[in-house]
């Protein structure tokens, strides 16, 4: 079939403000051509992330009245633990407000100033987080991955020979290496089993342990299931279960792969990390069954966390992201290759080829997307993860897909809109910022076109 079957049909709307192109025109400057300062009801279909912004199922809500919101030992926390323990099978299991929560009490009970962190590829706020801890946040992407359109299958990979070379020179600096699935920062693209496998392996050599930062823990394992021919009649659930058993630790942002609008965790074996971990989280988060949420969201994100691991769910997913990228591909449109698990990357290097990494060619396209057709989208370059004037080896743009939210008719606009603007694409004007913050600057910057 050539339609997207949504497998579910819609109870309730959210009406989405219609807005013309003279009043985002307006808006835009307003907001100092950044995206993230504009109104989000200004914004007609945000693909600003898929972070917290997807629709719960009716089991979730019907789940969230059932909420205990007792401080201590609440049989909310109870779901949730089962769950996660359900899941990862490990022993200790934290709840945090979000996943950067989780990250930063890593980061403060387990990092120690000059500590190198190897990654596929850290996030930002992981990265922000170890580098205020004053340890070194190391990128070691699969060699693939730097090929925008080659179609390898796991490009998400960690690049094991750059790990085994760092292991070997600095092994009694790495306190543990961490593998992000899927890889974000590199596309939405998978890590196959084999390499966490791998990873895993070499690790045992020096005895350091492994964290998985699982946010999108169930787009991976849809990814293994479809792409290692080993695991295609395995259940999702099986597979993230082989996935964590290589794991002494995760982090997770329950917004993505948790299907809830908040929460987060911190999962971990060892009795002293955990130990650490619950003594830092009473003071930052909250007592530790419920580490920052509410009773109900603990209840959402258990039934989300199921959820996510139907195939059914998980194959309209991909179907959407596949069917964007082909129609872009089609139109000869610079996109990441192949489709990643949450969002379809634009190259903006070769989309506004004329604009260098210094002007921001990323951001001129999320700019020229919201002004065409009140698209918002999010620049992953050298804004994003530039200091000064270095800049970023990479420029994508993208378009992240809330879970559930916006149907097929949706993505035809969205394909419309990007064609328009690739038509347009000599107009498109690098940008230069004129006020920026010390850490995580694209949230806030103000920035001008270049004339
Ligand atoms: N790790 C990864 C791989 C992420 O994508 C994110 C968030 C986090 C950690 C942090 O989680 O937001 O709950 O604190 N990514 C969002 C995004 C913000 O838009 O990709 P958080």
């Amino acid at each position: 079939m050539k339609t997207i079957f949504e497998p579910f049909r819609i109870k309730m709307t959210e009406s989405l403000k219609v807005t013309s192109r003279g009043e985002r025109i307006t808006k835009l400057k307003e907001a100092n051509n950044n995206v993230f300062l504009l109104d989000a009801e200004d914004c007609m279909i945000d693909l600003l992330t898929d972070s917290g912004t997807g629709a719960m199922s009716d089991r979730q809500w019907a789940a969230m009245m059932l909420g205990d919101e007792s401080y201590a030992g609440s049989r909310s926390w109870k779901h949730f633990e089962s769950t996660l323990r359900d899941i990862t099978d490990m022993e200790y299991i934290f709840p945090t407000h979000q996943g950067r929560a989780a990250e930063h009490l890593l980061a403060l009970t387990r990092v120690k100033p000059g500590q190198i962190i190897p990654n596929n590829s850290h996030f930002d706020t992981t990265r922000a987080n170890l580098e205020f801890a004053k340890a070194q946040a190391v990128d070691l992407p699969c060699r693939e991955a730097s090929d925008l359109s080659a179609n390898f299958p796991f490009k998400g990979n960690m690049d094991l020979d750059r790990l085994a070379v760092l292991l070997k020179d600095h092994h009694e600096r790495i306190p543990f290496v961490m593998i992000t699935v899927t890889n974000n920062t590199g596309g939405g693209q998978p890590v196959s089993m084999k390499n966490i496998k791998d990873t895993r392996q070499l690790l045992d050599q020096y005895r350091i342990p492994l964290i998985i930062d699982a946010c999108r823990f169930a787009e991976n394992a849809y990814f293994v299931r479809s792409k290692e021919q080993e695991y295609e009649s395995s259940s999702l659930l099986d597979i993230a279960r082989e996935m964590f058993s290589y794991a002494d630790a995760a982090t997770m942002s329950l917004k993505k792969d948790g299907l809830a609008n908040i929460g987060g965790f911190f999962v971990c074996r060892n009795q002293d990390w955990a130990e650490d971990f619950r003594n830092a989280l009473i003071l930052q988060e909250g007592f530790p069954t419920y580490g920052g949420l509410a009773g109900r969201d603990l209840e959402a994100t258990a039934v989300g966390l199921r959820e996510a691991l139907q195939l059914d769910y998980q194959q309209y997913r991909h179907a959407t992201i596949e069917y964007m990228m082909n129609k872009l591909l089609k139109l000869n449109i610079p996109v990441v290759q192949p489709a990643g698990g949450h969002a379809v990357f634009l190259d903006a290097a070769r989309f506004a080829n004329h604009i260098p990494p210094q002007q921001f060619p990323g951001v001129a396209l999320v700019n020229a997307l919201y002004i065409e057709g009140g698209v918002r989208s999010v620049e992953l370059g050298s804004l994003m993860f530039g200091k000064g004037d270095q800049s970023a080896p990479q420029e994508l743009v993208r378009l992240a897909f809330p879970r559930r939210v916006y149907t097929q008719s949706h993505f035809d606009y969205l394909i419309e809109v990007v064609e328009e603007v690739w038509a347009a694409r000599k107009q498109l004007k690098g940008l230069k910022i004129v006020k920026e913050a010390p850490f995580l600057r694209h949230f806030s910057a103000w920035l001008e076109e270049i004339d």
